[in-house]
């Protein structure tokens, strides 16, 4: 039982145990947004979306580029938006980012509006994940840009989300140029599926 809960905790972490999850995943996945963030090709005006920013380090770093644009970031739990709204207060407080809850189910923003949507280990939780990617897709603006960034494992969890799985459902979305980078770092590997809405 308490096994099951802590293997939910990532999906949607809640509550006390969910801080300290989320205190795990802000070490843990620190390379993971950081690099992820580097890959964005965002500039001081764009309009930019993080869905499931978890503790918000990526925010973050999107905010710091964002300097005339804006960073938007949904994410389902309560709790990770408590704490991503503490490390990004100032950015919050100048109006350059605004966090919210919500589910890539069903974005609650119009059509064709960002330049740029990024979710790093997040697709796990999308069932079915086209769903999410169509939503992704929808709010993207014609040449707006898609980053996906998932764990590159050979184990039974992570085998559904393997680099050319996700870029055949980025490409089955509708998104052109897919193209799944790998990170840096052999010990620790992860991807990033970046993708482009095309002009239609
Ligand atoms: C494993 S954590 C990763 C957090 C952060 N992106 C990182 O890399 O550290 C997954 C996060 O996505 C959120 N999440 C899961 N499903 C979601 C959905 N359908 N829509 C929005 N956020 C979701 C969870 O609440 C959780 O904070």
């Amino acid at each position: 039982m308490i096994q099951k809960g802590l293997r939910r905790q990532p999906g949607k972490p809640t509550g006390i145990v969910g801080r300290i999850v989320g205190y795990i995943m802000d070490i843990y996945n620190r390379e993971d947004n950081h690099w992820t963030s580097s890959l964005l090709e965002i500039s001081e005006t764009s309009k930019v979306l993080e869905v499931g920013f978890g503790t918000g380090l990526a925010i973050a770093d999107a905010a710091k580029i964002t300097t005339r644009g804006h960073v938007y970031g949904i994410e389902l739990s309560q709790t990770m938006l408590q704490v991503a709204q503490k490390r990004n207060q100032n950015a919050i407080k100048s109006d350059r980012v605004s966090l919210q809850l919500g589910n890539v189910m069903a974005l609650p923003f119009e059509d064709n509006y960002f330049d740029c949507v990024y979710s790093i280990n997040c697709i796990y939780f999308w069932e079915p994940p086209t769903q999410g990617l169509a939503e992704i897709y929808r709010v993207l603006k014609p040449e707006g840009t898609v980053a996906i960034t998932a764990r590159n494992k050979d184990n039974e969890v992570y085998a559904r989300w393997k680099p050319h799985l996700v870029r055949d459902l980025l490409q089955s979305s509708g998104f052109v140029d897919v193209k799944p980078l790998n990170g840096l770092n052999p010990k620790h590997p992860i991807y990033c599926a970046i993708g482009t809405k095309p002009f239609t």
